[in-house]
């Protein structure tokens, strides 16, 4: 916390290979807040086994999928506090070519407007890289659906998914003009 007693600054910056432990740590430890309840509770209590695999996934991603950005918020001295990641749509998708694919933030750096921070500038980076329209999955559960309505998204639709044995839906919204979305 600053001298001033205000807010820490909050640094944004491409994830590198090195960051991987810290991802796949800030991952399992959010999924477990915010899918108790909702999510299996045999599936969640399965991914603290996770840790080495998870990160074993981070370093492959950060290493071949380059056309998947992941951008990370700093705080010190925490280090990094969460991520988003983006690419191409991952199924054939109401037209949706890019797909912002995972936004994950340490519960206590919630709501300070990280979290809307990162989405501007993943999907700044994938209409940078010719992505015309993105969406995003949310479980229809997530409260987490409130947050992409305040950042414009509209509802497209709901699908089944599975997770840890069991079918849960989830909605799907999309920024169908990303840059004007975002260009406030
Ligand atoms: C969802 C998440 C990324 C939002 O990030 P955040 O930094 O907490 O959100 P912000 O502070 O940037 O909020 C932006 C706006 O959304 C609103 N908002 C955020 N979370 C909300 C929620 N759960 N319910 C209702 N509104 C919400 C904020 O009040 C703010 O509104 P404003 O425009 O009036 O200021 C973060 O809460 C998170 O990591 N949650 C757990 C993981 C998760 O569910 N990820 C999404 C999986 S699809």
């Amino acid at each position: 916390m600053p001298s001033d007693g205000g807010p820490e600054p909050v640094r944004y910056r491409r994830a590198v290979v090195a960051d991987a432990p810290r991802l796949a740590d800030i991952h399992i430890r959010t999924l477990l807040v915010t899918y108790r309840g909702i999510d299996p509770q045999e599936w969640l209590d399965s991914l603290r086994d996770q840790l080495r695999e998870r990160e074993e996934r981070w370093r492959s991603r950060l290493t071949e999928r380059t056309n998947e950005p992941v951008i990370v918020a700093v705080v010190e001295p925490a280090g990094i506090v969460g991520f988003a990641v983006g690419g191409p749509a991952r199924k054939p998708s109401y037209d949706y070519d890019g797909e912002l694919i995972s936004l994950y933030l340490l519960p206590e750096h919630q709501r300070r407007g990280i979290g809307r921070e990162l989405v501007r500038r993943l999907v700044g980076e994938l209409v940078g890289a010719g992505f015309e329209r993105v969406l995003v999955r949310v479980l229809t559960a997530n409260p987490a659906r409130r947050f992409y309505e305040r950042l414009g998204a509209y509802p497209i639709g709901t699908t089944q998914v599975e997770v840890g044995g069991a079918l849960l839906e989830e909605s799907l919204y999309g920024w169908p003009q990303p840059r004007e979305a975002f260009s406030g």
